[in-house]
């Protein structure tokens, strides 16, 4: 490297949130001879990388997608040896993520989890709430179309109990009824492996965030392929809907 990446990074600029796609673990594995949940297990280093760099660069909000609703369809085998490394990583990293003021949340549809993971789900979720360094939210067993029916369903009955009117139902109002009510939306997306679609992840709250789709896959993925990916996310000029001339008034 002739210059190091993390130099060409502007301090002042960095985004608050930055979502991940986490794909490719499957064909990372594939490519060793490994079976698939070698690549899973892989990817949650991957992960510590990217909590302890965004943690480094004051990156406030990383939301990875673990599990999607649509990966409930994946072999029964599969499905619970990721259950399983989810549930490990809990046990490994609960004492470094209290070091290092990371707090956890998980969005999804948490009920469809097995009883014990919930019960340890809810555990770090509650020894992490007073942390205040980095928010770390795990989105499992979610998907984005979920999310916003399940707004959607609250908002109702938040109407029939006349808490809320319909008049009172804006763009102010109807975030507050998501998974992520209180959490800016992502301003960077990154994607690994090389699929360039959303897959049903934020889809209310990418709205206006940047996206960046690199080949690389998920356990291959480094603290500079993050870098590389905030010097892009740098150089583009959000117009949230501008001229170019208005934005750089
Ligand atoms: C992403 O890797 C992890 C999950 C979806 C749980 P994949 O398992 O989708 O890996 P590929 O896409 O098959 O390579
Ligand atoms: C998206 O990855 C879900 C997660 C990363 C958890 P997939 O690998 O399941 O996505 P598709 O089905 O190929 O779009
Ligand atoms: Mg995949």
């Amino acid at each position: 490297m002739t210059m190091n990446l993390l130099d060409k990074i502007d301090r002042t600029k960095l985004p608050q949130h930055v979502a991940f796609i986490m794909d490719g673990n499957g064909r990372w594995a594939k490519k060793l001879g490994q079976i698939r949940l070698f690549g899973h297990k892989r990817g949650v280093k991957t992960v510590k990388e990217m909590l302890t760099a965004a943690g480094n660069l004051g990156i406030r909000y990383v939301t990875v997608y673990a599990f999607s609703t649509e990966n409930w369809s994946r072999p029964i085998d599969e499905v619970s040896g990721i259950m399983g490394l989810l549930s490990n990583a809990i046990d490994d990293e609960i004492d470094n993520m209290m070091k290092n003021g990371v707090r956890v949340s998980v969005i999804g549809e948490v009920e469809r989890l097995s009883d014990p993971l919930r019960k340890k789900i809810a555990y770090v979720i509650d020894r992490t709430k007073n942390n205040n360094k980095l928010d770390f939210i795990v989105a499992l067993s979610y998907s984005g179309r979920w999310d916003i029916v399940e707004a959607s369903r609250k908002i109702a009955e938040d109407c029939i109990s006349g808490k809320i009117s319909p008049d009172d139902i804006n763009y102010d109002l109807f975030p507050k009824y998501l998974s992520t009510a209180g959490v800016p939306d992502p301003e960077l997306m990154i994607r690994t492996s090389g699929e360039s679609r959303i897959s049903n992840f934020l889809l209310y709250q990418l709205a206006y965030s940047e996206l960046y789709f690199t080949d690389v896959l998920w356990p291959d993925f480094t603290k500079e392929e993050l870098y590389k990916a905030l010097i892009s996310y740098q150089n583009r000029e959000r117009r949230f809907g501008k001229t170019s001339e208005q934005v750089k008034k």
